[in-house]
């Protein structure tokens, strides 16, 4: 998966089915072979939380979550830059993960819809063919009165130059209802079914890559249906929470 002899292998963890690599992935991808993956699926940080910039300065708890005190969960990096600085960032670590796409692959990037306008500035920036946005509709949206109620957040999805009709992949949903997942360890994580109903983008048995590990929902949800996958973390944290669920999930069950 690397090509390059001046790299050092950071810390990771996984076995022949999927690896997480601590690390951040500007420093990560560009060392990776060209064309190794067959689909990018991943749900970056967001840097959103707020109309003003100092709003989106608080930290992920105090943006994302309402746990406090003793049950709050761990902050993570890269969700505090102001908005030209996401797009320009988001535009580089895209033109990386694309080198190391096979043509044709498809993209998946989770976003709000604050930030929805940036993120496909910055997928066409970086050369990916921008073909659509998927919805993901949270039953349990915050109601507002006199407003409508924040329900969804976003796949914004592409592919990595032609997407030819005849890849081996059926109709899929434009839609996913999916609520929030219960005892969250990652304050942004996404729900397992929700990803095992997306990452049915890319062909059977393919190699995913999401830059953007977190909890590890898409390495783990990859793995169940039948993909390769190859994540990234930053937050000592969440690199230590993610390796430990998907290891733990994935353990074959011992007989009592
Ligand atoms: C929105 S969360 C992903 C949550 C994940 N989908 C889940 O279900 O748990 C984004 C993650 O990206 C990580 N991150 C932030 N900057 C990063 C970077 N430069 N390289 C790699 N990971 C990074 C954060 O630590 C955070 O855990």
């Amino acid at each position: 998966m690397f090509s390059s002899n001046d790299f050092t292998m950071p810390e990771h963890f996984g076995d022949d089915r999927w690896t997480i690599l601590h690390g951040d992935v500007m420093h990560i991808v560009p060392h990776m072979t060209r064309a190794v993956f067959d689909a990018v699926i991943t749900d970056p940080p967001y840097a959103s939380g707020g109309a003003s910039q100092t709003a989106k300065n608080r930290s992920t708890t105090e943006k994302y979550s309402s746990l406090r005190g003793d049950k709050a969960l761990p902050d993570f990096d890269s969700d505090q830059m102001d908005q030209r600085s996401w797009t320009r960032w988001m535009c580089e670590w895209l033109q990386m993960v694309r080198a190391a796409c096979k043509p044709g692959a498809p993209i998946c990037l989770f976003i709000d819809w604050r930030q929805l306008p940036s993120m496909t500035d910055a997928l066409q920036w970086a050369g990916w063919t921008w073909r659509g946005i998927a919805v993901w509709d949270k039953p349990s949206g915050r109601p507002q009165r006199g407003r409508f109620r924040q329900q969804a957040e976003f796949i914004v999805w592409g592919s990595n130059g032609k997407m030819p009709l005849e890849r081996n992949v059926g109709c899929l949903p434009g839609v996913f209802r999916q609520a929030n997942p219960a005892n969250r360890i990652h304050v942004t994580e996404k729900p397992l079914q929700l990803m095992r109903d997306v990452v049915q983008i890319c062909e059977p048995g393919g190699r995913i890559l999401d830059p953007f590990a977190g909890s590890g929902t898409t390495i783990l949800a990859a793995v169940q249906e039948g993909y390769e996958a190859v994540g990234i973390e930053l937050t000592d944290a969440y690199f230590q929470l993610g390796t430990q669920r998907v290891k733990q999930a994935l353990e074959p069950q011992s007989e009592s």
